[in-house]
């Protein structure tokens, strides 16, 4: 339900903190733009969506999100052409995700016209935050949170969903080293792992840790069950490609239905490329990797993008990829680039300038 005062209010900011910025040695999501979205959800309704100076807020101990982890939200970005005009990704297909985690998470949907609106405005106002070229984005994170103060196991009966900009670089620089999960997981089925839910990630900073400490930067995640089946790596999702089938796992309860995920599976079929999307085993891999056919690993996300991934870690042993000449991750990322950076026909309507 929206509330009667549904019209945007805007506050701007009466200085720019841009100048401020070196947007050549950015760390990933830490420097955020002028301007923020927020919007309460009070006595049954969404209430009067504000745009305000980025700032701190006011919070209580006794919120729901400390307690519970009611909180959900999105990844998406905004790019910049040749000529300063910016462009959105397939920002419905985010607004879509965030009201199914949403309401996995009993948490009440946002409104479509609302959530289009206010981004828009929000991006156009701070676009003097985002750079051009090739790996310079402005990383958008709509959020929800429980607010209702009162520590009752029960969903929260106020919330605020906001929306963060942020100018951002590549999430990895190089080549992913992955490791391969035999003892820890993400998910479970008839859980939240499909949800963009805060605890699904905050969950896996732990088992992660250790695989750093081994030199890994991501975990492959694995079936809760048997630790048989390959799913995704919890900042992408993972596709392999076997001689010149590229494989990656059906979306369940466990795995996020990744945007860019679905944009590859598009661009493979797109390029003829034969698509396989199927469970893949570990032991099926570790054959691949030992008998030659298997020529590439790489993840696909809002964040990363196309990350190549050139080592992978199962128990004790470590497999390395070789770089192709005729690399699918390669052709992918840059056909994906040059739709998101104007530089392309979009034969999809993906592109949505702002
Ligand atoms: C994204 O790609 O937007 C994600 O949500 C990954 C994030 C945890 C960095």
């Amino acid at each position: 339900m929206i509330n009667t005062d549904s019209t945007l209010h805007i506050e701007k900011v009466t200085s720019t903190r841009v100048g401020e910025v070196d947007f050549d040695n950015l760390v990933f999501g830490k420097t955020f733009t002028d301007h923020m979205f927020e919007c309460e959800y009070k006595n049954g309704a969404w209430q009067r969506p504000t745009i305000k100076p980025y700032g701190p807020m006011l919070v209580y101990p006794g919120m729901k999100v400390f307690h519970y982890g009611q909180a959900v939200f999105e990844g998406m970005k905004a790019y910049k052409d040749e000529n300063d005009d910016v462009f959105l990704f397939r920002p419905e297909q985010n607004l879509e995700r965030i009201n199914k985690s949403s309401k996995r998470m009993a948490i009440p949907e946002f409104p479509k016209e609302i959530f289009l609106e206010a981004l828009n405005e929000l991006v156009r106002l701070d676009k003097d935050w985002i750079q051009k070229g090739d790996g310079n984005s402005l990383y958008i994170r709509p959020f929800a949170i429980a607010t209702e103060v009162g520590v009752s196991a029960s969903p929260s009966k106020e919330y605020k969903f906001m929306i963060l900009l942020s100018p951002v670089q590549a999430y990895y620089k190089g080549f992913v080293k992955v490791l391969i999960a035999e003892k820890y997981s993400r998910s479970a089925d008839g859980g939240v792992g499909a949800a963009k839910a805060a605890g699904n990630y905050g969950a896996q900073f732990y088992p992660t840790s250790l695989a750093q400490e081994k030199g890994f930067q991501q975990i492959i995640w694995t079936d809760s069950n048997e630790h048989k089946y390959l799913e995704e790596a919890g900042t992408m999702n993972v596709f392999f490609r076997i001689n010149d089938t590229l494989i990656t796992a059906p979306t369940s309860d466990r795995i996020l239905d990744g945007i860019t995920r679905k944009s590859i599976l598009d661009l493979a079929k797109h390029n003829g490329v034969n698509v396989d999307v199927r469970k893949l085993t570990v032991s099926e891999l570790i054959a691949a990797a030992e008998d030659g056919s298997l020529k590439e690993i790489f993840g696909a996300g809002t964040a990363a993008v196309v990350s190549f991934i050139s080592h992978f870690g199962f128990k004790d042993k470590i497999y390395e990829l070789k770089e192709q000449s005729d690399s699918f991750a390669v052709m992918f990322k840059k056909q994906l680039n040059d739709i998101q950076y104007n530089i392309s026909e979009d034969p999809f309507g993906w592109r949505k300038k702002v």
